[in-house]
């Protein structure tokens, strides 16, 4: 487990996320209506939208640039059959401190490839010429 401090719970409103930087990756980090939290790869793999600014709902954050919905606490695609992000273990200590664990993907769930990254390796993989 490899814990990192965010900062304060009250820097993301009730009922948004907001973006982190850690260790070279985007997190995205919601606060729901009911206080609990959640983390998800801030990077929408379908063409690189910020999910944390996508709406949200108590289970689901939709990105804002073609809809695709993510659900909060898998990560798993849910509206479009496309690649799921990863989701993270996250919680706010009894002094409002958020910690993220960088290493644990949420409960039920498995780290995944980033989709803009299998694509980028898959767009590399069919645009090299390899008959020189
Ligand atoms: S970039 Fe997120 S749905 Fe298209």
């Amino acid at each position: 487990m490899s814990d990192i401090t965010l900062g304060s719970v009250d820097d993301i409103p009730i009922g948004e996320g907001r973006a982190y930087a850690v260790e070279g990756r985007q997190i995205a980090v919601f606060r729901r209506r009911d206080g609990s939290l959640r983390a998800l790869d801030a990077v929408c793999p379908h063409r690189g939208g910020p999910l944390a600014d996508g709406l949200t709902d108590a289970n689901v954050v939709i990105c804002p640039l073609h809809s695709y919905t993510y659900d909060l606490s898998t990560g798993a695609e849910v509206a479009n059959g496309g690649v799921g992000v990863t989701a993270y273990r996250v919680h706010a200590d009894e002094t409002g401190t958020v910690h993220l664990d960088i290493d644990g993907a949420a409960q039920g769930t498995e780290p995944r490839h980033n989709g803009a990254l299998s694509r980028m390796i898959c767009h590399l993989s069919t645009t090299t010429d390899r008959s020189t």
